[in-house]
């Protein structure tokens, strides 16, 4: 068979250990692998690398991914889906894998459905924000970063009796700022599935300083956002929405910690972690995972079972429907964020 692979939306640790095992098990079973370059883009240009195994050879630790990655979406073009057919056609693929999060396996699933493509999906994101798998690749890494930020921040912390506000991302969803807190021990976990209220955070800071405690760890996610009391929405840094309609958050932390200094009067200092949760090497869990995932979606391929998507469920590796995958956003677990309250304050 000829099977090309792209990687599209945010990069993350463990794209290239998926490209990997998808081009190692295909060429061990007689395939040819084609890299589609750019994501999406490169399926309406048609830019793409065979994967030879020498192209995949020490990719298992590395981060990023040697596609390349863009948020092109190409339903936002005219003919966009009748461009990707005939990039198909043209480059004579059987079949196609993307690896990608919601918004690329959204298309996926389109392009499937509505122009018969045989496509696969593989599911990767740092916010872990997916449907219809336990988990995405990608996730633990980001948690692994912003925990060792934490225990670090904590250090620094204490010694100068300080406040200090660690923004992490996830878009709209706290899966990563509720694991890497309740890892790293932070005082305040503020997400996006629970809007929150300033002068319930300041005391509960006060009242933590109060029992004797110099200084404070407050983890907000990118998408946390005030309550009704106070609608100011989501921190933005711009207005621009990209071509999924999603808006580019940040600097939530930069507010709270300014009013979080008003009103205890505590000195506070803010770090955003930005996209070093996404750089890097992927943990030993990301790229044993992302392997996984790779080997089962080319089971899939093999099989002709399309439209459908490597998961775990319940902790085995299996397969749903694109479908199942993107129909909503899968957010934080409110049983888990109140196992994560036990240890605020
Ligand atoms: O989806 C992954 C992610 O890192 C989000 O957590 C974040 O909001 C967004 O991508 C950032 O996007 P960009 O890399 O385009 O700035």
């Amino acid at each position: 068979m000829r099977v090309g692979i792209l990687t599209g939306g945010g990069d993350c640790p463990g794209l290239n250990a998926a490209i990997r095992a998808i081009t190692r098990k295909g060429i061990q079973e007689g395939d040819n692998i084609l890299g589609i370059l750019h994501g999406w883009k490169g399926m309406i240009t048609g830019q793409h690398e065979e994967l030879t195994l020498r192209a995949v050879s020490g990719l298992i630790h590395r981060g990023g991914t040697i596609l390349h990655t863009s948020r092109t979406n190409p339903f936002k073009e005219e003919e966009g889906g009748e461009k990707v057919a005939a990039t198909f056609k043209r480059l004579g693929l059987d079949a196609l894998i993307a690896i990608g999060g919601e918004d690329t396996l959204g298309v996926a699933q389109r392009l499937f459905s509505e122009h018969e493509l045989p496509i696969v999906g593989v599911p990767k994101t740092i916010d872990n924000d997916l449907s219809g798998t336990d988990v995405t690749f990608g996730f633990d890494t980001a948690v692994s970063i912003a925990t060792e930020a934490i225990d670090r921040l904590h250090t620094t912390a204490e010694s100068h009796d300080r406040v200090m506000v660690v923004e992490v991302m996830g878009r709209h969803a706290g899966w990563i700022a509720v694991h890497s807190g309740m890892a790293g021990g932070a005082d305040v976990i503020l997400i996006p599935e629970r809007p929150f209220d300033l002068d319930e955070v300041s005391e509960a800071i006060s009242s933590r300083h109060a029992r004797g405690k110099s200084f404070s760890i407050v983890v907000v996610a990118e998408g946390a956002s005030l309550d009704s009391k106070n609608v100011e929405g989501l921190v933005k840094q711009t207005e621009n929405l990209d071509e999924f309609g999603h808006v580019r958050l940040g600097g939530i932390g930069h507010f709270l910690a300014k009013e979080i200094e008003g009103r205890t009067g505590f000195e506070t200092r803010v770090t955003v972690l930005g996209h070093v949760q996404r750089g890097g090497s992927p943990t030993a869990h990301d790229r044993i995972l992302a392997t996984l995932f790779g080997v089962k979606a080319h089971d899939l391929v093999r099989e002709g079972r399309f439209g459908m998507m490597a998961a775990m469920v319940n902790g085995r590796i299996s397969e749903v429907t694109l479908e199942e995958a993107v129909k909503e956003l899968k957010t934080v677990d409110m049983d888990l964020f109140q196992i994560a309250a036990i240890f605020s304050g």
